[in-house]
């Protein structure tokens, strides 16, 4: 069977200064972005009635049914977005590969019957219309389709496949964090409201998309070196 070029042993993954500090960068800024999410998710628990999100959605908010469904969203997002983070490590992956199972079935439950319901629930109350609706729909389904198609290429263990499925579920799931930055800078250039909040969430869909494929073709390309250069 051929390496998996997601791989550590393959020796595949671009290695080169800059895709380093590249990486580096992205990692920070991923990192920064989950604090960020954390810290503003506390106020849900410690003051909901008072939290900006909350008073934004009006009389929503006061359904326990909505109450519930962010919670859990909330919550279990956080999880899922953290094993991402795990799922991602080479070092894991190859050093630990029992755990990497076992984080990926951990990953897998917890968006398919957390994550997403409660998401496609709080879809239907969504900012920003049928527009902003359609958006958190198109979201889920793809980190849907996504990862049913990766864990459908782990069980034929069509190793390489696997790793590009999951790197794109994992920007659908990282747009929660490309949103949050896109929102930020969108606000600082007057663009707020709904406008704001529509654009900042289709750019986050459309940019990570685009950043999971460029990764994906990155990784497939130093595959093909290598692999001539072994001949
Ligand atoms: C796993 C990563 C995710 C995390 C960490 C996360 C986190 C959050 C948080 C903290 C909120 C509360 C609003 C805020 O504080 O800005 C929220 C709202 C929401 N999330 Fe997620 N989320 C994730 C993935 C998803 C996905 C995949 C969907 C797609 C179904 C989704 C749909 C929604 C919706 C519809 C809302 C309510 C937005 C509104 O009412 O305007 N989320 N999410």
């Amino acid at each position: 069977m051929p390496p998996c070029p997601y791989d550590e042993d393959s020796n595949t993954e671009p290695n080169s200064a800059l895709s380093k500090f590249f990486v580096l960068c992205l990692a920070v800024a991923f990192f920064l972005g989950v604090i960020s999410v954390i810290s503003h998710s506390a106020d849900y628990f410690t003051g909901y009635a008072t939290a900006p999100f909350v008073l934004d959605k009006g009389v929503i908010a006061l359904q326990p049914a909505w109450r519930i469904a962010l919670f859990t969203h909330v919550i279990s997002g956080i999880f899922c977005i953290g094993i991402c983070a795990l799922q991602l490590s080479k070092r894991i992956r190859t050093r630990a590969p029992r755990l990497h199972r076992r984080l990926g079935k951990w990953f897998a439950g917890v968006l398919l019957f957390a994550v997403l319901p409660s998401g496609f629930y709080l879809a239907i109350f969504a900012t920003g219309g049928v527009i902003g609706r359609v958006g958190f729909f198109l979201n889920g389904f793809l980190a849907l389709c996504f990862t049913i198609s990766g864990l459908l290429s782990y069980r034929k263990r069509h190793f390489a496949d696997h790793g590009a499925w999951m790197i794109r579920a994992f920007a659908m799931i990282a747009a929660a964090i490309s949103f949050r930055y896109l929102h930020a800078g969108f606000d600082m250039i007057g663009i707020v409201g709904s406008l704001g909040y529509i654009t900042s969430l289709w750019g986050a869909i459309l940019l990570n998309y685009i950043a999971a494929e460029l990764v994906i073709w990155r990784i497939k390309r130093t595959t093909i070196q290598a692999e001539a250069k072994a001949l």
